[in-house]
């Protein structure tokens, strides 16, 4: 468990000391409690909730209210490690008022440490207005989920030579909009490691090889809590789907077979409350 909450500053030493920074996803009291204990240094209460939590198909349905009420839980379930919240789709785009107001939303009836938002050059303007409002900020390229639809499909990105110009571009321009960190999202491995070379403030990877400076996995894909389709830069390093299936077919079973509860399980009463209650009750009816 780490006991000292990681800093815009702390991150930017372990770049330059080349330690690598671990980030992982929660949703929920449970899964910050587990992702504190194992010792991630930064949590991201990803939008990505929508699909492993709420099952939706992309990110887009998310809201304002969806992310301020998981970020309170994950908060609330760990105390001693960075919570970075992402903005959802379409609450950074209306005006730059509401983008303060809704990254602000994240921090103060959240809690969160900071916000993510997802875009290069475009959102240059939305980065700067957070930043002067003393909000971090973590810039999200490469794939942007929210992106999908205009994208086609969740594609890797960045394979020829103007894309990859481009989003690299993005990434000095995010850091001069004044970015503490930025998350590459499925581009090729020597894309993110250039990039990452090239940057002061720290890279997080996924799907961006092992060039970065930091990791980002999703906790339901990584424990292998869900059955749905794991992307191919995952890894499992659990089988927590299979074994709940188990632990609840056993549940199922032993409620059936009279197993479950046992005398263990239950709570005793004096016998003389008992036998006036039966009386009491005999004579009623
Ligand atoms: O929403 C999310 O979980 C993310 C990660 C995939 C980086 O943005």
């Amino acid at each position: 468990m780490t006991t000292t909450k990681a800093t815009t500053i702390s991150l930017r030493a372990m770049k330059k000391e080349q330690r690598k920074i671990v980030m992982l996803t929660a949703y929920d009291y449970p899964t910050a409690r587990v992702a504190e204990e194992g010792g991630a240094d930064m949590i991201l209460v990803g939008d990505s909730l929508g699909m492993v939590v709420l099952g939706y198909d992309t990110t887009l349905p998310v809201t304002m209210e969806d992310m301020i009420h998981h970020t309170k839980a994950v908060t609330r379930g760990s105390k001693h490690t960075m919570i970075v919240t992402d903005l959802p789709f379409l609450s950074y785009h209306i005006s730059t008022p509401e983008t303060v107001r809704n990254a602000g939303r994240l921090i103060q009836e959240g809690f969160a440490d900071a916000v993510k938002l997802e875009g290069g050059r475009e959102v240059l303007d939305q980065v700067q207005a957070i930043v002067r409002a003393g909000i971090p900020v973590v810039g999200h390229i490469g794939l942007q989920p929210q992106m999908v639809n205009q994208l086609g499909g969740f594609k890797v990105q960045g394979k020829d030579y103007e894309s990859a110009l481009r989003i690299y571009e993005d990434a000095l321009l995010l850091q001069e909009a004044g970015c503490f960190a930025i998350v590459l999202e499925c581009v090729p491995t020597p894309l993110a490691r250039l990039i990452s070379e090239h940057l002061t403030i720290p890279t997080i990877g996924i799907g961006a090889g092992e060039g970065t400076d930091g990791q980002v996995l999703v906790i339901h894909d990584m424990l292998g809590i869900t059955d749905r389709y794991l992307p191919k830069f995952a890894k499992k390093y659990g089988e927590l789907f299979t074994d709940m299936t188990t632990a609840v077919e056993s549940y199922v079973q032993e409620v059936r077979d009279h197993v479950f509860p046992g005398t263990e399980h239950g709570f005793k009463m004096n016998d003389d409350v008992l036998e006036r209650l039966q009386n009491e009750i005999t004579q009623r009816s």
